[in-house]
């Protein structure tokens, strides 16, 4: 379902003749977006006509979203971001979760497992008491935005730091899911989430360097300082190179650890063990989206460079128009 849809969405976008070149113009930003939004439809349960009403939700999504970069935001305040944010959640329960969630009700499963979350979550309402619905709602909407708003965010970082290293290192360099991962991680390093994730410590603990963090106390983790830190990744650290060998792997600082780890890693970026991409090993998405679009020889559009998000101080591009010649 997902690259039959991101094919379709190259395949609907405009041609543009540069150079004598006939060449497919898009935003990686919009095709990551509608891409991943579908995706987070199918694993909720959401009843949507995606004919007509994708591109609606995903404005809904990024909306619903600002409330989660407060911190972050610029030029408006924090109340005003709050108040939108929790009018779109309002319309999203309305628009898109109430019918989906009446439907669920409606269909008899004869004991089948149903594997979206919508029904799942009704198929076991004593987990969620006392407000079964709010917790539906509240978990679908948490799915939805950190699946779409996270891979979303990476992928013109990826795209944009394959083809500036790609420039310097010749098109030679080998294509494959094991580098496409690798390139993942080098782009989260460099252009990592912020702000800095805050963790609780719930009991004493003790670090490896023997630092002890009292019960109580808060750690933030900030993931731009460490990232680019000398003594971890070499005195290059501020170059992205996606041939880099590492000591410990960097999941960790991507995607976070213990009870609250993004469950949706496989689902990004497959499993270690994956290095084929089409020969029946299971890439993720992320990488499966990042071989079609370098199958396609992407680059960076010349005449249209990519736009920092200006709402917010994060490293984020709210446009990354790219050309595609395959
Ligand atoms: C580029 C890909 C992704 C990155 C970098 C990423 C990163 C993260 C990070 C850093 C956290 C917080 C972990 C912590 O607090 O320690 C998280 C949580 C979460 N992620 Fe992801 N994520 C990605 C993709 C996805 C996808 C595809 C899904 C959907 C299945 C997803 C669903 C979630 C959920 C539901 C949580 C909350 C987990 C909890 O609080 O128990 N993420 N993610």
């Amino acid at each position: 379902m997902f690259l039959p849809a991101v094919r379709r969405h190259i395949d609907s976008s405009p041609r543009e003749d540069r150079g004598g070149k006939s060449l497919t113009s898009l935003d990686l930003v919009v095709l990551s977006r509608l891409t991943f939004t579908r995706v987070g439809i199918a694993l909720v349960g959401l009843e949507v006509n995606i004919a007509s009403d994708l591109p609606t939700l995903v404005a809904d999504l990024v909306a619903i979203s600002g409330g989660n970069n407060i911190k972050s935001a610029r030029a408006r305040s924090a109340d005003e971001i709050f108040e939108e944010a929790r009018r779109a959640k309002d319309e999203f329960a309305d628009k898109w979760f109430q019918p989906s969630l009446s439907s669920w009700e409606e269909q008899n499963h004869n004991g089948d497992q149903p594997e979206a979350l919508i029904p799942l979550m009704l198929a076991h309402p004593d987990l969620y008491e006392p407000d079964v619905r709010e917790a539906m709602l509240n978990e679908s909407l948490l799915f939805l935005t950190a699946l779409t708003n996270s891979t979303s965010r990476i992928l013109p970082h990826v795209v944009i730091e394959l083809c500036n290293w790609r420039t310097s290192h010749g098109p030679g360099a080998e294509q494959n899911a094991a580098l496409l991962r690798q390139a993942f991680f080098e782009a989260h390093r460099l252009h990592p989430r912020g702000p800095p994730r805050r963790y609780s410590a719930t009991a004493d603990l003790q670090l490896n360097d023997g630092v002890t963090i009292p019960e109580g106390w808060q750690v933030n983790l900030d993931t731009s300082s460490a990232g680019r830190d000398k003594s971890a990744f070499g005195p290059d650290a501020d170059q992205f190179d996606p041939n880099r060998t590492l000591d410990a792997p960097l999941d960790r600082l991507v995607f976070g650890g213990g009870p609250h780890a993004c469950i949706g890693k496989a689902l990004s970026i497959g499993t270690g063990a994956a290095t084929g991409i089409s020969r029946g090993t299971d890439p993720g998405l992320v990488i499966a989206l990042l071989d079609e679009l370098l199958r396609a020889q992407v680059m960076l559009d010349p005449d249209r460079p990519p736009v920092s998000d200006q709402s917010t101080e994060e490293d984020n591009y709210s446009s990354c128009p790219v050309l595609l010649a395959g």
